[in-house]
């Protein structure tokens, strides 16, 4: 008897559904494997026309059978990703971003606003370091005796990845520190990007072996990095310039030209464009030198850095939130093109906004393909009077999302109409209203909205929310369409309340065994979570990443802000004091918070999320320092701190400053001339420091 044909012999067309399932898993382990051989390693061990019958052969299989199309099929999937193998890097000290300044006026009022916070004369000279924004992406890396340790990326600022085996192939660090006495640490911190001439050769090899080019050195860069193989890092040929730095002991002391000329020493590539500046007119000449050079220089740039030089004044400077005083990005305007509206579409937000978005005839901005851009809300319509049909202008400024400025009028087609709002939410078919004094229209649909549950969940599960790995936005409709899930606390019953959960999931479409087990792995793992993202995940209007973080660390427990967050929901005014007594905390968060804890169905479903989580208190900032947790009031003349700088010094060490005095204050810092503050501080029996006082209170911090 002739051997039957085996599933792989057979023609797609002749298989049984279940050797085609048999089939479809075989070829796409196969093609996974010449993925990773192809994008990661660099080593294709078949011929392209071999890996396209493949993958022909897939897509056969799934177009008879589609019900084998998962999201990870090879169909669906674009490549292989880089590994997310790095093990993490807590940064010693955080890496922090720039402010950005886009006009003259905006860096006269940087070095106004420099000026008066260190109290300047106005014939004091200040001295400023300028040097280009190099379009890459920020690496730090730790010397130890000047021995590289580790090389870490940027991450989100608090912490990295490690890839010091690849950050050891990138031009422009040095393995060992060329330095007789090395310092014991120094973290080393300056951005890696992909030169210009090495990114046109890689997409001309690409192009000639019949693959798709990248479109950006930038996103390039980063995927270099973030490969597991530091051969192909190498090949890339990436480039370093070294321009800050973090953890450093000793302290580096002078100026940041002089630290950047011993990196320069050290063996370190760095920018040979830095200069020392002191005037706006310099600094204004500087800029346009810089930007006349752009085009003709081997690296990306996207501006100018300006730092106040004296290392002295950049700490008595410090930061605010992420980006430090002493420093500012001068951004170069952004790139500009046109093209045509093919419609408007209205997209409902989380919080019920219905947003228009142009979608748009694709066109190359500033390198990247746009095929749509958000026109904001309706007014912004009304006023740019923009039409379906109109010819745009549009403009991308680095990784902003792309602008509708204006139409082109004279190419308006005839018979073009202004565009009529909605008056309906189109996800749901409520209401949508404007509120008076707001520009955006909302629907009124709340819960029973599709849109706004199924966004309320998907930002619940988002990365800096509960970060749940293996459930997409695509298996959340899903879910949510099947009624498995209908509010975020259901995703931590799922298993518990379908039967053996993970089974059921299992045999859902588009789901297997290893995904089930893993999605089950990722929520039991986020059954403990940190307090921000907990607050940060709630979806509250106006309480964002950083709010989240300003709260927890001043709550320090979910038990202590939510009893909190309730009392300011019931007006309990002394809860509304405290809870604006937070930096940068107003009137606008406390009424969002306020509306949403004051509707029982949130705090509902904040109940049902503490029976199944367990929630870490916040690291609290500066514990250690002998006025954290105090209550400070600054009055009369300072005469070695400006008043702003006294503030930000006492709230950086974790004290809470205040205007008046009152029975809370712990410390009155007075200087000379002080009024009736100072007798306000005797009758409550405050202790008074004067300024060496306080000072030597704080000396060393
Ligand atoms: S200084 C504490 N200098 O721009 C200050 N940053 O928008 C740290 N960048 O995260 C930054 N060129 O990745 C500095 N010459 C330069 C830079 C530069 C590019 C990047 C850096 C930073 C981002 C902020």
């Amino acid at each position: 008897m002739a051997k039957k044909a085996s599933a792989a012999e057979k023609s797609a067309s002749d298989l049984t559904a279940k050797e085609a399932k048999a089939e479809h898993t075989r070829l796409a382990l196969v093609i996974d494997k010449h993925d990773v051989a192809y994008h990661q390693k660099d080593a294709p061990t078949i011929s392209d026309a071999a890996y396209d019958a493949l993958k022909l052969r897939l897509l056969e299989i799934e177009k008879r059978f589609p019900e084998l199309v998962t999201l990870d099929s090879p169909s669906v999937k674009v490549g292989a990703k880089p590994s997310d193998k790095f093990a993490k890097v807590r940064h010693a000290r955080p890496m922090l971003s720039l402010d950005n300044a886009f006009t003259e006026s905006e860096v006269a009022d940087f070095l106004a606003r420099v000026r008066r916070f260190l109290n300047l004369d106005a014939d004091e000279v200040l001295e400023i370091s300028a040097e280009p924004k190099i379009d890459g992406l920020s690496a730090s890396l730790r010397y130890e005796a000047g021995v590289l340790t580790v090389g870490a990326t940027r991450g989100d600022g608090a912490e990295g990845e490690n890839v010091t085996a690849n950050l050891k192939t990138v031009a422009g660090i040095p393995h060992t520190l060329k330095d007789q006495c090395p310092p014991a640490v120094f973290e080393v911190r300056g951005e890696v990007h992909f030169p210009k001439d090495k990114f046109a050769a890689l997409n001309e090899t690409l192009i000639a072996a019949g693959k798709e080019p990248y479109a950006n050195p930038r996103n390039t860069a980063a995927g270099s990095l973030r490969q597991l193989d530091p051969s192909i890092t190498a090949s890339r040929q990436l480039q370093f310039f070294a321009y800050a730095w973090g953890e450093a002991e000793p302290r580096p002391e002078g100026t940041q030209k002089a630290v950047v000329d011993r990196f320069h020493a050290w063996g370190f590539a760095t920018n040979p464009l830095m200069r020392v500046l002191t005037s706006l007119d310099e600094i204004m000449a500087y800029y346009a030198e810089i930007e006349a050079m752009r085009a003709d220089l081997p690296y990306d740039i996207d501006g100018v850095v300006y730092k106040v030089n004296r290392l002295d004044l950049q700490e008595r400077l410090g930061f605010v939130s992420r980006s430090p005083r002493w420093a500012i990005a001068h951004k170069f305007p952004a790139e500009k093109a046109e093209t045509e509206l093919l419609g408007i579409d209205i997209q409902v937000g989380r919080t019920g906004v219905l947003t228009p978005v142009a979608r748009l005839k694709p066109v190359t901005v500033g390198g990247v393909v746009v095929t749509n851009a958000t026109l904001h809300n309706e007014d912004e319509i009304k006023r740019k009077d923009i039409r379906v049909g109109d010819t745009v202008r549009l403009q991308r400024a680095g990784d902003v999302i792309p602008q509708v400025i204006g139409v082109v009028e004279e190419k308006r087609p005839k018979g073009a109409k202004p565009f009529a709002f909605p008056t309906v939410c189109p996800a749901c078919g409520s209401h949508a209203l404007r509120e008076e004094g707001e520009v955006a229209v909302r629907c009124t649909g709340g819960l029973i909205c599709p849109a706004q549950r199924s966004e309320r969940i998907k930002h619940f599960v988002s990365r800096l929310a509960f970060d749940i790995e293996g459930l997409g936005a695509k298996h959340i409709d899903a879910f949510l369409a099947d009624g498995l899930i209908k509010t975020p606390s259901d995703i931590f019953h799922l298993e518990a309340r379908y039967g053996d959960g993970e089974k059921a999931i299992a045999a859902r479409e588009g789901w297997g065994p290893q995904s089930a087990a893993k999605l089950f792995e990722a929520i039991t793992a986020r059954r403990t979570i940190a307090l921000h993202r907990f607050i940060f995940a709630l979806g509250i209007r106006h309480v964002g990443e950083t709010t989240g973080k300003a709260l927890a660390r001043a709550y320090g427990t979910v038990e202590a802000w939510v009893a909190a967050m309730r009392a300011v929901a019931a007006k309990d005014e002394a809860a509304v004091a405290e809870l604006e007594a937070i930096d940068q905390i107003g009137g606008t968060v406390t009424e969002a918070i306020a509306d949403f804890f004051g509707e029982a169905h949130n705090t509902e479903e904040v109940d049902r999320l503490l029976a199944a989580l367990t929630v870490e208190p916040a690291e609290q900032v500066a514990t250690s320092s002998p006025v954290a947790g105090k209550t400070v009031v600054f009055t009369g003349t300072l005469e070695k701190m400006t008043r702003q700088e006294a503030k930000a010094k006492a709230e950086s060490l974790g004290a809470k400053v205040s205007g008046s005095v009152s029975a809370k204050t712990d410390i009155v810092v007075a200087g000379p001339g002080a009024g009736s503050k100072l007798k306000d501080a005797e009758k409550h029996g405050v202790q008074v420091l004067d300024e060496d006082g306080w000072l030597s209170l704080i000396a060393g911090l």
